[in-house]
């Protein structure tokens, strides 16, 4: 998309409608939910809906639910006054404050804390909070986006996120679909990549060979865009020719991704394989064999007689 500043490629009717669908949110001011598997886009939308939405030339924030203390994420979103807790020597201006009519990322929202989920959903249905150890009532004017990889329903089936907050958050939701899920994403994204990364390289006119384009049309690319990110920045970085082949990627890809599978077995190929073993270690002492295997000796001997191992 040439007409914002953030890009985000899309081919694939999948996610085509994404794109469509940020567009419609970014007019609104309603709480959006995005789920996603970890490395489809989530954060990139989340920024390309504040980038198409009236809010862009505001203040866009994001806190990490996930990697930030309990602590911190509580006091880094409602701010906190002086002497609120051991440490709050100044008084300090949270996120939502911050924020003005911009818009929150709250990512990893599945990580937060029942405590703080109670205060956002306060948040949510009131549009007010207080400063952690204040009194004053302050209005939240920003508009909030959650980020989840988690199933947010299975949360709240095991008790681990609140189901009110839930139905919150996910009246609009966006999913970001699976890389292999849109294939006709993938050569669009290589090439966009490929572009900017040899420009942060210093290097020009690199290209895929056909090859290698085939390779990641295949993929089944479980880290979603950010494992093509990688695996492009990394070819890029050792390919001293200007076309990256097959063989700057790594075995995974080049393979199909069937080198990851190819190593699991089936539950009767292990077991042929721990019988045959335990019976050469034992030198076909069946009732010591049995005993190490922890079964009957007339199961060892039917075992022994279905995988013909006599
Ligand atoms: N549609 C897209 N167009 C361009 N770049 C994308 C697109 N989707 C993801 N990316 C890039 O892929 C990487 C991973 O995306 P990110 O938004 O961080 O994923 P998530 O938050 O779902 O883990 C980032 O570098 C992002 O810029
Ligand atoms: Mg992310």
């Amino acid at each position: 998309m040439s007409d914002v500043p953030v890009p985000w490629i899309a081919h694939d009717p999948a996610s085509e409608k994404v794109v469509d669908l940020a567009r419609r949110v970014a007019e609104t001011s309603t709480t959006v939910l995005i789920t996603g598997e970890s490395g489809t886009g989530k954060d990139q939308l989340a920024r390309l809906i504040h980038e198409l939405s009236p809010r862009r030339d505001a203040p866009y924030l994001k806190i990490d639910c996930a990697s930030l203390p309990h602590e911190l994420v509580e006091s880094e979103l409602f701010g906190h006054e002086r002497g609120a807790f051991t440490g709050a020597v100044d008084r300090k201006f949270g996120r939502l404050e911050m924020a003005g009519g911009g818009t929150i990322v709250l990512d990893e929202v599945a990580a937060l804390t029942t405590a703080i989920q109670s205060k956002l959903l306060r948040v949510l249905e009131e549009r007010t909070f207080e400063r952690l150890g204040g009194t004053e009532t302050l209005r939240i004017d920003a508009r909030l986006i959650a980020l989840t990889n988690a199933d947010l329903a299975r949360a709240v089936s095991a008790h681990r996120f609140r189901e009110d907050l839930y139905f919150r958050l996910s009246v609009l939701t966006v999913q970001v679909p699976a890389l292999r899920d849109r294939p006709s994403d993938i050569m669009p994204l290589a090439d966009h990549m490929l572009e900017r990364l040899a420009f942060v390289h210093g290097r020009t006119d690199i290209t895929f060979s056909e090859a290698a384009r085939q390779a990641l049309v295949s993929y089944g690319w479980p880290g979603n865009v950010r494992e093509l990110k990688n695996a492009i920045e990394r070819a890029l970085v050792f390919a001293q020719a200007s076309v990256l082949t097959l063989e700057d990627f790594p075995e995974s890809i080049r393979t199909g991704g069937s080198t990851p599978t190819s190593g699991l077995r089936s539950l009767e190929e292990i077991e042929h394989e721990a019988i045959q073993a335990t019976l050469e270690a034992t030198r076909y002492k069946i009732t010591r064999a049995a005993e190490v295997l922890g079964i009957s000796r007339k199961t060892l001997l039917d075992k022994r007689k279905k995988y013909g191992l006599h």
